[in-house]
């Protein structure tokens, strides 16, 4: 497969992960304010919900976010093959499939880290889903589950993956312990494995792979791309600090000429969002909680957090609560 396939955009060197509830398209678009370049991916859409249930409402998207990437949950071929048909008519830019998640309730409905005991099943999924689409399908997995061998199963992983026809793939560099750990100790607990995925990168030169988790800097990101990853994912860091992740990923990651915007700077570019999002009859803390860490480890940062956070949820909040939190900021700057 050509390279622009795998990547058109050239936008996966940096993403931002899936994150349930987090990477909603509110979050979405700040992280498009502040980065032009990485791709963003949604929160994991179930292809039940979408294809049998009233879901539609999940794909909705501003157009600013392109590049994005629609990411589905499931494993029954036919119904991912016409949830991918129904991100791909709204205009996402890429379909992933979900390997990766450990939570029960998905388990249950074979979703996410459990189908690495089925790599047949998955080639299936994608193979259907790609027959299905002219966007670029791709998957984020883990490097194992539970006592399965991550040196015996990722490359096996892989290789079926790219027989089965798709390009790009995410790591998320540890096992999932499908048994005994809460989704979050299972981002936490199980340790990574960076060699391995770097390795993996040299065993599969044709399949663009990034890697993912733990990466809470741009030079963490920098380093993997010098070891020769395609491309670095970042979730928490992102959402939490999303100026150190972001702020100058499009000169040091992408290589453009634009120099870093201020926090101030887009927190400004945000407010014709939040008006736009409250004339159609929204809440400014549906916006609002993901900028709560746009001043992380800045000036001012806990009196922003503290009046948005106050504020936000009261009746008839708008842009001038935003406002006055920049001021608190700015008066703690000055
Ligand atoms: C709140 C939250 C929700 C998540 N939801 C998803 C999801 O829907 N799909 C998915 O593949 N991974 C999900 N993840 C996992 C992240 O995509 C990522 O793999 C993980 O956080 C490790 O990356 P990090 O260390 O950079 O955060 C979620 C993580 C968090 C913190």
């Amino acid at each position: 497969m050509r390279k622009e396939t795998r990547d058109p955009h050239g936008a996966a060197r940096l993403s931002v992960a899936p994150m349930m509830d987090w990477t909603d398209r509110h979050c979405r678009v700040l992280h498009r304010t502040i980065s032009r370049r990485a791709l963003l991916y949604t929160e994991m859409v179930t292809a039940p919900a979408l294809v049998r249930g009233d879901a539609r409402h999940l794909l909705r998207f501003d157009p600013v976010e392109h590049p994005v990437a629609l990411q589905l949950g499931g494993s029954d071929p036919a119904e991912l093959a016409a949830a991918a048909r129904m991100g791909a008519d709204e205009g996402y830019d890429e379909i992933n499939l979900n390997v990766g998640c450990p939570s029960d309730r998905v388990q249950s409905g074979m979703i996410g880290a459990v189908l690495m005991r089925h790599p047949a099943l998955v080639a299936d999924c994608v193979a259907a889903m790609a027959a299905a689409v002219d966007v670029p399908v791709t998957v984020k997995c883990r490097i194992g589950v539970d006592d399965q061998d991550p040196l015996e199963v990722l490359p096996d992983f892989l290789e079926t993956m790219k027989a089965a026809g798709v390009g790009r793939m995410t790591i998320h560099a540890r096992k999932a312990w499908l048994q005994g750990l809460s989704p979050k100790e299972n981002r936490e607990v199980p340790p990574l494995d960076y060699p391995l995925v770097h390795r993996m990168k040299r065993a599969f030169p044709d399949l663009h792979l990034s890697v993912n988790g733990g990466v809470v800097s741009l030079q963490a990101v920098e380093e993997h791309l010098e070891a020769g990853m395609d491309g670095v994912m970042v979730g928490r860091a992102a959402y939490h600090q999303p100026m150190d992740i972001l702020g100058d990923a499009d000169r040091r990651v992408f290589g453009c000429d634009r120099p870093a915007l201020a926090p101030v700077e887009v927190v400004l570019a945000m407010l014709p969002h939040i008006d736009r999002h409250l004339r159609e009859g929204g809440r400014l803390a549906q916006v609002t909680r993901h900028m709560l860490g746009l001043f992380a480890g800045r000036p001012g940062a806990r009196h922003w957090r503290r009046i948005l956070s106050e504020g936000a949820h009261r009746p008839g909040a708008d842009r001038r609560l935003v406002l006055d939190a920049l001021s608190a900021v700015q008066g703690m700057a000055a």
